[in-house]
């Protein structure tokens, strides 16, 4: 775990979009959590979480080469092919865009655990820093589209009904008001 710990570092350190070293520690440590809870295998749980972006497409110009990089790291480390195999197979089907419920539950645990990352005071503060990364407006009354206000309805309030476990349901539910009381202010002071 170490060493992958260091192969994120690497990769993610310098990241100014929310997807930074401190977004993978967060979601291995919750998903470790997560499953603890269900039972499931903690260790592809938690190195699933700390690996999770690798060649996730709004974040490496080529996706495909980041993610065999991924694996040559994992086997070079000498992680048994069994668990690389479920490693991999537990961060493919996790992206929002996609719409995909991975089919193991450790997948199904870092998805959950990384659409948490994505919600309450963590998940505005990240909304915001991608906006500004990408060079998007906070609000416009006129044309909301593609201003960080608008990704909270396309994307951040759907997510508390879409978790996989009850452990992260329940911790959604507060970090689903805490958003909502946010936009309403937002709203009265502009
Ligand atoms: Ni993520």
């Amino acid at each position: 775990m170490k060493a992958i710990k260091k192969y994120v570092h690497q990769l993610f350190s310098k990241d100014s979009t929310g997807h930074d070293f401190h977004h993978m520690k967060r979601v291995a440590k919750l998903s470790k959590s997560i499953a603890l809870q269900e039972g499931a295998n903690v260790f592809v749980a938690e190195a699933g979480g700390w690996l999770h972006d690798i060649g996730d497409v709004k974040l490496f110009a080529n996706p495909s080469e980041a993610r065999e990089d991924m694996a040559s790291f994992l086997h070079k480390i000498k992680i048994d092919e069994e668990i690389v195999l479920k490693i991999i197979n537990a961060i493919k089907d996790i992206s929002f865009r996609d719409g995909k419920i991975p089919d193991s539950l450790e997948g199904k645990i870092i998805q959950d655990a990384d659409r948490l990352d994505a919600i309450g005071a963590i998940g505005i503060a990240r909304t915001f820093a991608y906006g500004g990364a990408k060079g998007q407006l906070l609000y416009d009354t006129k044309n909301s589209q593609d201003t960080s206000i608008q990704h909270f309805h396309d994307k951040l309030l759907l997510l508390k009904d879409g978790m996989n476990t009850s452990f992260a349901r329940e911790l959604a539910e507060e970090r689903h008001a805490f958003m909502e009381d946010f936009l309403e202010r937002f709203y009265k002071e502009w």
